[in-house]
């Protein structure tokens, strides 16, 4: 039972302790894991979330204000696949990401730049027959955080994933190619390196849309040997 969570972590999984990402010095456990079985109600319900449960969809990310959000427009786009490369239907795909000034909404978000009063950063939707979702929004900024001496995030959006299950939940985080910042990032770094490329997203000429927005592609792979590294499997 405990040889697929170790698995995993070898395989692509940063570490619950990493050093050089200084906040898990002090939250990572101390002691070894205690395995809580999980209940059938935990396992099988509720299933399949899709639309009700939650507010609706929104799949366009430019169009939550009175106008549109400052920056690059952009399509990012991909399916949810099994370990066998089948398509996961029926996953509630929501996203959150900073603006194009690299500023969240939050009041612990401290960063002195700008917020855009058009633009959320928030976007969820439920994939189709195929795994596919589907998400136009505007190209996140870089932000400096405190881990370090000048140290900044590449840019980057937030996953979650919910599948038939609250249980199910799995969170992961997409970057832009070519970014300098991912290579000397802790947070990406924490993952081994072949690993932290699934994390990358790839441009394609086929999403972008001829003279209005660009387009990248993320396929999400849940398990096997090409998984998508995950923040919250351990
Ligand atoms: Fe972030």
């Amino acid at each position: 039972m405990d040889v697929l969570p170790y698995t995993r972590q070898i395989l692509s999984e940063p570490p619950s302790l990493y050093p050089a990402y200084t906040s898990t010095v002090s939250r990572s456990p101390r002691q070894p894991l205690v395995t809580i079985p999980q209940t059938l109600t935990e396992v099988t319900g509720p299933m399949a979330f899709g639309d009700r449960l939650f507010r609706p969809p929104v799949h366009d990310m430019t169009r939550q204000g009175k106008g549109e959000p400052l920056g690059e427009r952009i399509i990012v786009s991909g399916r949810i696949l099994d370990d066998r490369g089948r398509p996961v239907p029926s996953t509630v795909v929501e996203i959150w990401q900073c603006n194009a000034a690299g500023r969240y909404i939050h009041k612990k978000d401290q960063h002195d730049a700008p917020l855009d009063p058009n633009f959320t950063g928030q976007g969820r939707i439920t994939t189709d027959e195929e795994g596919r979702y589907r998400f136009i929004t505007i190209k996140p900024g870089a932000y400096p955080w405190r881990n370090h001496h000048n140290a900044w995030r590449p840019a980057h959006i937030h996953f979650s994933l919910l599948g038939r299950g609250f249980a199910t939940r799995l969170i992961t985080q997409m970057y832009f190619p070519g970014d300098p910042l991912i290579d000397i990032d802790p947070i990406a770094c924490a993952v081994p390196p072949e690993a932290r490329q699934r994390m990358v997203s790839r441009f394609d000429i086929d999403t972008t849309e001829s003279g209005w927005a660009l387009g990248y592609v993320y396929d999400i792979v849940l398990r096997g040997r090409n998984e998508t590294p995950m923040e919250n499997v351990k």
